[in-house]
């Protein structure tokens, strides 16, 4: 089996957890941080992480090494929100935002999510790979090794499937680790503004079933939101999906408080993402159900709305990760350390926080912090290498991409 040893590496993030599924409260501080360090992979898998000092495995002939000493390693980054199969672009809606225009209110005057629909109903398959590789390949470049990738601007059967499956190419094809979610119910379509529940029986009664027959999808997310799905209407949905054995989902208290966080403690959702409007009461629900609170510090940013509670969350013992939420309308930046920095300014998470929420907790949003998220051995080597003297300095210097070496799944991906 290949070997590949990083000898001296200046800093070493594990972000080690223990055999904990994620971590809550003052753990999200603690990153098992080595200086000086050695990592050992062999074949797609990490086989001794430590001091330097302490190394003493035999090496093969044909081992690989590599001398460390310039960089610090963090685990590669899992952005577990993203709606980045889409077509088209909303740069007018960016500058309508700038001369005082709300999402809101691009929203119900025809534009939002409806014209990217519009855009992505038109674009074929091929040309929607072809963005999406694009797009994940950039991504790794900036250390991100996992993603998961949300239908949602399809809105009819046809067009929904079409997304999953471009998301199912791609996972297969790409270096990246895909995880795919059904997201139909991310807006009313057109044809159904006057009778929106019979569009909710469709969701519910052919999507669901057809995309959990043909394994398109590992999760089901709903917008929960006034103006787009209701509760009665997203807790219709998520139970169908989870019958059919779908994992869930929420888009939670995005724009309003919407009841979103109350549902997915009650349906057990795997996360609940954006809470901007969570309520106190609802921060104990999240907790004592386990759910992952999987903020969006981007969005609010580029819509320059309110911010998610952070520091609530954390003292109130949610698991909180980070996403990027990458689309074209509500966050068109899928840079993960962009997000960290905007969560440690706004948010006053701590740099180690941060860490913390785009690693082992966002792989616990998808399920799968059991192979990724921290630098523990027996866990898949996804390392990125950057060229920066600690790991505070990512956060720091932010706007600029530090990333010196990619490591997936064992492999080397690019010298830089
Ligand atoms: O997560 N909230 C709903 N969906 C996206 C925005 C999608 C869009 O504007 O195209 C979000 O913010
Ligand atoms: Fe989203």
């Amino acid at each position: 089996m290949s070997q590949l040893l990083l000898k001296n590496i200046r800093q070493l993030v594990t972000v080690s957890a223990g055999g904990k599924p994620h971590k809550t409260g003052p753990a999200m501080r603690d990153l098992g941080v080595i200086e000086d360090a050695t990592l050992l992979i062999e074949g797609q898998t990490i086989r001794w992480a430590g001091p330097a000092r302490e190394f003493s495995l035999q090496l093969g002939d044909d081992a690989e090494v590599i001398d460390a000493s310039r960089f610090v390693a963090l685990p590669g980054f899992v952005d577990s929100h993203t709606h980045l199969v889409f077509a088209g672009s909303r740069e007018s809606e960016f500058a309508m935002r700038s001369e005082g225009k709300t999402y809101g209110e691009i929203g119900r005057s025809g534009g939002g999510i409806l014209s990217t629909v519009e855009a992505t109903r038109k674009s074929s398959k091929r040309d929607l790979k072809q963005l999406g590789a694009t797009r994940l390949d950039a991504m790794l470049r900036h250390g991100t090794t996992t993603v998961e990738i949300k239908s949602g601007y399809g809105l009819d059967p046809d067009s929904e499937i079409k997304i999953l499956e471009t998301i199912s190419e791609l996972s297969a094809e790409q270096y990246t680790t895909v995880v795919p979610t059904f997201l139909g119910a991310h807006a009313i379509p057109p044809e159904f503004k006057k009778n929106p529940d019979d569009y909710v029986d469709l969701v519910c009664r052919r999507m669901i079933p057809h995309v959990s027959r043909r394994k398109l999808a590992v999760f089901c997310d709903v917008f929960c939101e006034d103006g787009y799905f209701s509760v009665e209407q997203s807790r219709r949905i998520l139970l169908a999906a989870g019958d059919s054995g779908l994992k869930i989902k929420i888009h939670a208290d995005e724009l309003a408080p919407s009841g979103g966080s109350a549902l997915s403690a009650e349906l057990k959702a795997v996360s609940a993402d954006h809470l901007e409007h969570i309520d106190d009461g609802s921060i104990g629900r999240l907790r004592e159900s386990g759910v992952i609170g999987v903020l969006l510090p981007g969005v609010s940013f580029f819509l320059n709305h309110r911010y998610a509670p952070a520091r609530s969350l954390i003292e109130g013992g949610v698991p909180v990760a980070i996403a990027s939420d990458f689309n074209p309308g509500s966050c068109m930046s899928f840079s993960m350390p962009l997000m960290m920095t905007i969560a440690c300014t706004h948010m006053k998470m701590t740099p180690e926080e941060a860490v913390t929420a785009c690693t082992l907790n966002a792989a616990a949003a998808l399920s799968l912090s059991h192979e990724y998220g921290s630098l523990e051995v027996g866990k898949k080597a996804d390392v990125i290498l950057y060229e920066i003297p600690n790991y505070r300095y990512l956060p720091y210097h932010f706007g600029a991409n530090h990333v010196a070496m990619i490591i997936k799944h064992g492999t080397i991906l690019e010298f830089r």
